[in-house]
């Protein structure tokens, strides 16, 4: 009795984290590419520095090829808290958890063009 208990709540939140899960990545993942999502928020937060026609003289960022190349450095670094060792963007306010986010949902998309 108990353990039929059980199972029906467990199966309740399985249910529950599915259906809230799926919803979720449908609305993102399938929006977000580099041309209209990826790369203004990149021109916006990560130039000069990665930008070689503004002066910038680190790791560019300025084409796709070059950003889908780090995309698993950018992420760990844009997670990180300012002042921490590497945390990007370098002297900068850290992105918001919605574009945290869009990056994610970006890579995890399959780095659509
Ligand atoms: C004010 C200048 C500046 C800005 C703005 C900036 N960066 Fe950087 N970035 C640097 C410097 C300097 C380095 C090299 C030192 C280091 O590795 O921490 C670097 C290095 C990196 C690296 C490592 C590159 C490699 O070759 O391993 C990544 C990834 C990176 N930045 C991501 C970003 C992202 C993403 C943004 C925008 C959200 C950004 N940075 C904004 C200055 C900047």
């Amino acid at each position: 009795m108990k353990f039929k208990f059980l199972l029906t709540i467990m199966s309740s939140v399985l249910f529950f984290v599915f259906c809230s899960s799926s919803k979720k990545s449908s609305v993102n993942k399938t929006a977000i590419t580099y041309t209209n999502n990826i790369q203004p928020l990149f021109l916006a937060k990560c130039a000069p520095c990665h930008f070689p026609e503004k002066g910038g003289k680190k790791t560019p960022f300025n084409t796709y090829e070059a950003v889908a190349d780090e995309i698993d450095e950018i992420v760990t670094r844009v997670q990180l808290q300012p002042g921490q060792r590497h945390f990007m963007p370098k002297d900068g306010d850290r992105l918001s958890e919605k574009e945290i986010q869009m990056i994610k949902d970006w890579q995890t998309g399959g780095l659509v063009k």
